[in-house]
């Protein structure tokens, strides 16, 4: 999802929960931090988690300028001002957020934000980077520091030749780069990358130093030795912090390192700490992101991509251009009423747009090729295999309907079966899985089981300890998850999220597979066109087949426990309040296993509020309303139906 879509989405949610409060679940996205970067490693990495003593707060963003007026005003509301609140306006760079602690003038613990809560202590790795001071150049007892950790936009492009050359993975974008470099566990890999450190936060301990404003701490930063970025602004008021972000964004290109927007801060701490902050993010600071870049490039080619189900998708090559922090050379076209739409065609000038993270999109056609005046035709054969492709039932792809023959369905079935939410086979990339198909060692996911250390040596560029490998890796994930190997499998409209829903509910695969429509109807959430698209799947004998082989080739998933042990709790709602003998999750999981519902918030309708240590408002509204309030010993009591 792009960032733009998932802010769209948030603030759709804080307004519906604000509208109905009963609603709010405990675990909403609006009460904790995201932490989108932990998906940015190289792979799983073990660090020592960290719990930071002062939480690390996520911004909301703005997107518009009257949204930061907005802002501005409402902060405003409730001060009498003589004069406006004074703003900080800082480049909001595009990276991964740290904290640092210093205990005297030492650097003693660095680590990651995490969920903002808990991070990861990656203090050798951070001691790499030259611009994190070991020791600082005043003597103060302790201070933390926070700041972003990035990598210079010359350097992420070396990097990527220098990964290309060694056939490495390629990074996608700066980012990513960074984030990679530094959960590094051999931290003598991230001190060869070129990883830098912007600051914009202190907080000190002790009374030594007074600092009245952000501004004041960003230059005491600078003193004690930390890099700041320079191009911050303290402005009168919020006319002021627009120029400056209308400034930055048509700027930006020009800077070494990649920034999406710019973080709006109220610069006087007095305000700040009066301000306060809301369950996710603080309320003196907002971050206007900047608009999705737009370039202009040409279309060399409009070539065909058949995926996994068989849809085709044509897809516009591109003449390379560097868009938001990566090279872009294709950008889908999602399917041919698109290209009739855009009038587009070979050799068009075109606009190209890419919001951060998503695959480019091509806006319009700004100059047609002169030479080509035969309108783009859809093809009628699939590139792959020469099937006829068949329109889709009321949708506006095309499809390719052999589904079993097809080089390019396989390629892609099996790339998905291999990828990280899935089975989880580190290291069999899509050459190597392009190679096996190609070759006719692999039809379907089962047929990788089969494989000989001797089949791998029998591909391009495989020498005998990567084939090894490689045979090690798939040994190795056989025994997946039950949400993983469902979400594997790729039965339409099955994703991650209603696989890990129907692990849950059914256990085994064998539950899975011998349920009813009624059965599978009884998960919230799951309606018709899911249901009879799990039961389409194993009523199919070729997939059958597969899976019965995956059985004797000893790919068993684990099985869970199911979730309905009783109907003890039916009908009962329970809010959870307070520190309980073990984590919030496990009593939730709980009180549904045995048929009962969790809210978040308490009301008249809910029948228990399950109270734990230092229980807070939600106790004593429970004692307003007269609900009943019950120990983790009553808890235990009830389910055990004593
Ligand atoms: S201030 C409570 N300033 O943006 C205020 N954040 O979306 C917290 N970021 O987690 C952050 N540049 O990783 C701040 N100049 C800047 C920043 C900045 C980048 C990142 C940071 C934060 C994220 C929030």
């Amino acid at each position: 999802m792009s960032d733009v879509e998932y802010d769209r989405l948030y603030k759709e949610l804080v307004e519906l929960e604000t509208k109905y409060p009963e609603y709010k679940l405990e675990n909403s996205p609006t009460q904790k931090v995201g932490s989108k970067q932990q998906n940015d490693s190289e792979g799983d990495r073990k660090f020592l988690p960290h719990r930071h003593k002062v939480r690390l707060y996520s911004l909301d963003n703005t997107y518009s300028y009257d949204d930061l007026k907005l802002w501005y005003e409402r902060i405003i509301k409730n001060y009498n001002f003589d004069v406006p609140p004074e703003l900080v306006c800082e480049l909001k760079i595009d990276g991964l957020a740290i904290s640092l602690n210093y205990e005297n003038s030492k650097f003693v613990l660095g680590a990651t934000r995490g969920d903002g809560f808990v991070g990861e202590n990656i203090t050798q790795n951070l001691r790499t980077i030259k611009t994190i001071p070991e020791k600082l150049s005043l003597n103060i007892r302790n201070i933390e520091v926070r700041g972003e950790i990035y990598m210079p936009k010359s350097s992420f492009e070396n990097l990527n030749k220098q990964q290309m050359e060694a056939g490495a993975k390629l990074f996608a974008n700066p980012r990513n780069a960074a984030s990679g470099s530094l959960r590094q566990l051999d931290y003598e890999i991230t001190r060869k990358r070129d990883l830098a450190m912007f600051s914009y936060y202190g907080r000190i301990d002790s009374d030594e130093y007074t600092i009245n404003t952000h501004s004041e701490m960003l230059e005491f930063l600078s003193k004690l030795g930390f890099n700041i970025n320079p191009n911050y602004k303290v402005c009168k008021n919020i006319e002021e912090a627009i120029e400056y972000c209308k400034f930055w964004d048509n700027k930006r290109q020009e800077l070494d390192y990649a920034t999406d927007g710019v973080v709006i801060k109220i610069n006087n701490f007095m305000l700040q700490n009066d301000l306060g902050y809301t369950a996710r993010a603080p309320r003196w600071a907002t971050a206007f992101k900047f608009p999705p870049e737009e370039v202009s490039t040409i279309v060399k080619d409009i070539e065909i991509n058949v995926g996994r189900t068989g849809a085709v998708t044509p897809v516009a090559v591109l003449e390379p251009v560097y868009i938001s922090g990566s090279t872009v050379q294709r950008a889908t076209l999602h399917n041919f009423d698109e290209i009739k739409r855009l009038n587009i065609n070979i050799g068009d000038r075109v606009l190209i747009k890419k919001a951060a993270e998503i695959i480019p999109k091509v806006i319009c056609v700004t100059e047609h090729n002169k030479d080509n005046n035969k309108p783009y035709s859809a093809p009628e054969y699939c590139p792959s295999c020469g099937t006829r492709l068949i329109p889709a039932d009321g949708e506006v792809n095309l499809y390719c309907p052999n589904s079993l023959g097809c080089p390019e369905q396989i390629k892609a079935r099996i790339e998905y079966w291999v990828s990280k939410d899935c089975m989880d086979i580190d290291g069999l990339g899509d050459n190597i899985v392009s190679q096996l198909v190609d070759k006719g060692f692999v039809k379907s996911p089962d047929d990788l089981y089969k494989l000989t250390v001797d089949d791998f040596l029998q591909l391009d560029l495989i020498a005998e300890k990567s084939a090894q490998n490689l045979y090690n890796v798939i040994e190795k994930s056989k025994n997946p998850t039950l949400g993983k190997f469902i979400n594997a499998l790729g039965i339409r409209h099955v994703g991650k999220e209603t696989s890990e829903m129907l692990a849950r509910h059914f256990g085994s695969i064998e539950n899975l597979k011998n349920a009813g429509l009624e059965q599978i109807l009884e998960i919230d959430g799951i309606g018709e066109k899911i249901a009879y698209s799990i039961l389409d799947f194993f009523s199919n004998s070729f997939n059958n087949v597969v899976l019965d082989n995956l059985a004797q080739y000893g790919v068993i998933p684990q099985t869970m426990q199911v979730i309905q042990a009783s109907d003890t709790f039916k009908g009962l709602t329970f809010v959870i309040t307070g520190t309980l003998s073990d984590t919030r999750d496990k009593f939730e999981d709980l009180i549904k296993q045995h048929g009962g519902k969790t809210s978040s918030s308490v009301s008249k309708k809910t029948s228990y509020v399950l109270a734990g240590e230092n229980a807070g408002s939600k106790y004593t509204k429970a004692e307003a309303l007269g609900v009943k309030i019950i120990t983790e010993n009553d808890f235990n009591n009830m389910l055990n139906n004593k």
